[in-house]
């Protein structure tokens, strides 16, 4: 059966100080045993965030990184660097990565690629522009992302992949997608799955819905059949909040 998991993804927020006290506050909740809990923390802390959730159920991951293994890529971070701190997965595919720093379907496809070749789980984010939804076509525009992102992985790499359906127009703008608008997107990505491989893969995919997801929300967006957690933007800077959310199947 799939995993229930709820990932905290800090974008560029908290500086070492602020990261050691939200994690020393994670640290003390208790975490439902049936949800798999995650805190994406920016490149800096990711040793720090390690070091400090060791012995909890809380896993850490990466909110990026490149695709080659070193050498002359300035500013860029390997997957060996990442394993090398205790870090086993990495958020990839992120619409901020690709809106802000140009990140192409293809970049995103090396980097799915070359993470699950590695062993690490990546979390596949994808989701349509406002303008896609307005203009019917979201559908579309999310299956070529799961085309050319995920769809050209064999099928044992699955095992390795979390997806999550983040809807961009949802992103940190308060607006979020309806649990049936959420739940009618999950079941189209699950049925896609199910197409390209088989139905027993897509039964065991978890799928996991970003955007605006808020303690007041979270249960019935949670509670969509398809739907099996949260990639929290904002929320997950506040351990209440965040712990809420976790608590909120
Ligand atoms: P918000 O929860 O702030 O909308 O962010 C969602 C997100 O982008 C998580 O990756």
């Amino acid at each position: 059966m799939r995993k229930k998991i709820v990932a905290g993804n800090w974008k560029m927020n908290n500086d070492l100080s602020e990261t050691e006290i939200l994690l020393r506050e994670l640290k003390n909740k208790i975490i439902p045993d049936a949800v798999s809990v995650m805190v994406a923390p920016t490149f800096v802390n990711l040793q720090t965030a390690v070091q400090l959730l060791e012995g909890t159920e809380i896993g850490v991951a990466a909110q990026n990184m490149y695709f080659e293994e070193k050498g002359a890529f300035t500013g860029e971070v390997s997957m060996s660097m990442l394993k090398g701190i205790g870090v086993d997965t990495v958020i990839l595919g992120h619409s901020e990565r690709r809106s802000i720093f140009g990140e192409t379907n293809t970049i995103i496809a090396k980097k799915v690629q070359a993470a699950v070749n590695n062993e690490m789980t990546v979390i596949f984010c994808f989701g349509e522009e406002l303008k896609d939804r307005q203009s019917g076509s979201h559908f579309e525009v999310v299956k070529e992302q799961l085309d050319t992102g995920v769809f050209t992985l064999f099928e044992p790499a699955w095992k390795n992949v979390i997806l999550a359906y983040e809807p961009v127009w949802a992103i940190g703008t308060g607006v979020t997608a309806s649990p049936e608008q959420a739940q009618e997107m999950h079941g189209f990505i699950r049925k896609a799955i199910a197409e390209r491989y088989t139905n027993e893969l897509a039964e065991n995919v978890s799928i996991l819905y970003g955007g605006s997801v808020k303690p007041n929300n979270a249960k019935e967006i949670f509670n969509q059949p398809d739907v099996d957690g949260g990639l929290i933007g904002g929320a997950a800077l506040n351990a209440d909040d965040f712990m809420a959310i976790v608590n909120a199947f």
